[in-house]
């Protein structure tokens, strides 16, 4: 055996070409919490199940509890030719208590070890990402409640179309990241079965208390099929379909936080603490927190895709392409994170101009449908109204002014079923009249904050 430290060096003459080495090493060196966890939980179950001694189970994990203690406190140097955590984690083992490291193995193949590696990496970032996207959407729900009857703009198109609240605007990213988070909870609900006792590919000879392991890992159940668990990563693919959802939807909201904080909408002064400035010009203050998270959108797309590419052509069980499943999550969960934890941060600290919102939402014809509506309400239908009031949009254009601004008779003249309260429709009006469920009236939108915040509890 050239290498005696080496897991499989016992059919090896040769030993490995640096070359290889470096080639197929991996990312997984920081996932020794993990690796750790599901080990003291297998030894402790063998030791009670009889099939190591019970004594060696004991040193085994009284062993690894320093290995771990080692490792946080950066006490571990790496060492390549070990490959991976797995085999780092035995080998320290090994020079902490002898040949009874020797055991911790049995019944265990390094396949069904990254597999539970992995759902414990991915279920504790989906626990962290339901965590953050809850406190961001907590944010929301209160600037919604707060901004529930400040008017802005609605645009469709980026053309402004029709009244609505800053609340309501602010609700509809609650309403997206609710989603999110229920598709991080559904990811960790499928991923928390226990894939130790698959072995390599083909089950374990050995009379395992699986059921033991899954309760000591927090696992609901075990694996019904040793292939699935250790060539399946649906998980990673679902977890990065979450991370590329919630990542565009944010990606979104820094598109109009940008667009906002320009001198053409003003809509926003960006916050101090989260803007830059520029080394040439002095006067400049810009988003770049937002821009970076559209920026970065990218990746965990690219991530996603890498993962789902990965796996089409594999057969089963276990090959050596799923190592490349790792990079994707920790990328993915490094961008996602942190942006969910900004965006909670720096959203409430946007100083919102809601006169100039206000303002806004008033010109540019936006009361056009209200005045359409108005007509429909005295029996109008309603292709008709449209038209009629498409006259008398044209008519404020030639005159420079805005609907509620066009002297009486011009509406008289337009229908006989105009009167004189027409003149007093508002953008305020508009916005109350929306009072149906998902509307944007006042009160609608103060309970769909409170909705919202339900939905969290
Ligand atoms: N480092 C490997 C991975 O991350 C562990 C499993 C290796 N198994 C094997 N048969 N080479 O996927």
């Amino acid at each position: 055996m050239t290498n005696p430290q080496r897991t499989w060096g016992g059919r090896f003459e040769a030993g490995m070409d640096e070359l290889t080495r470096d080639y197929t090493a991996g990312v997984d060196r920081d996932l020794y919490e993990h690796d750790i966890a599901g080990s003291v939980a297998h030894a402790r179950m063998l030791g009670k199940a009889g099939i190591i001694p019970a004594e060696d189970a004991v040193a085994i994990v009284a062993g690894l509890a320093e290995v771990l203690a080692d490792f946080r406190a950066q006490k571990v140097t790496w060492r390549p030719e070990l490959e991976d955590i797995h085999t780092h984690v035995e080998a320290l083992l090994r020079e902490k208590i002898g040949d009874a490291a020797g055991r911790l193995h049995t019944a265990r193949s390094r396949n069904d070890q990254v597999s539970l590696l992995n759902r414990l990496l991915v279920r504790q970032y989906c626990d962290e990402a339901i965590d953050a996207a809850a406190d961001l959407i907590a944010v929301l729900a209160d600037l919604g409640e707060r901004h529930a009857a400040d008017p802005m703009p609605g645009y469709t198109h980026v053309q402004r179309a029709q009244p609505i609240t800053l609340g309501h605007h602010l609700l509809a990213y609650g309403e997206m990241l609710l989603r999110d988070r229920a598709r991080f909870a559904d990811c960790r609900r499928r991923l928390n079965v226990l894939p130790l006792g698959s072995g390599a590919l083909a089950g374990s000879p050995y009379p395992l208390d699986r059921e033991m392991v899954a309760r000591e890992l927090a696992f609901d159940g075990v694996s019904r099929n040793s292939l699935d668990a250790t060539a399946d990563r649906d998980f990673i693919a679902e977890f990065l379909a979450a991370c590329a959802i919630t990542q565009m939807h944010i990606s979104r909201l820094a598109e109009e936080v940008v667009l906002w904080a320009s001198a053409e909408f003003a809509f926003v002064k960006l916050p101090d603490a989260f803007a830059t400035g520029s080394s040439m010009m002095p006067q400049k203050k810009n988003a770049d927190v937002a821009e970076l998270a559209r920026g970065r959108t990218g990746r965990v797309y690219g991530e996603l895709m890498n993962m789902l590419v990965n796996l089409k052509g594999q057969p089963l069980a276990y090959n050596r392409d799923l190592q490349e499943d790792k990079a994707t999550v920790l990328n993915a969960a490094a961008v996602v994170l942190p942006t969910l934890r900004i965006f909670a941060a720096m959203v409430p600290a946007l100083a919102f101009q809601l006169p100039r919102m206000r303002q806004a939402a008033g010109e540019n014809f936006s009361l056009a449908t209200d005045v359409a509506d108005y007509l429909v309400k005295k029996g109008m239908p309603f292709r008709q109204a449209h038209e009629v009031v498409g006259g008398l949009v044209r008519a404020c254009e030639q005159r420079g002014c805005e609907l509620n601004a066009l002297p009486f008779e011009a509406y008289a003249a337009a229908s006989p079923l105009f009167e004189r309260d027409i003149l007093a429709l508002d953008v305020d009006a508009a916005l109350a009249a929306r009072d149906i469920p998902g509307g944007t009236a006042p009160v609608r939108v103060r309970a769909a904050a409170a909705a919202l915040r339900t939905a969290l509890a």
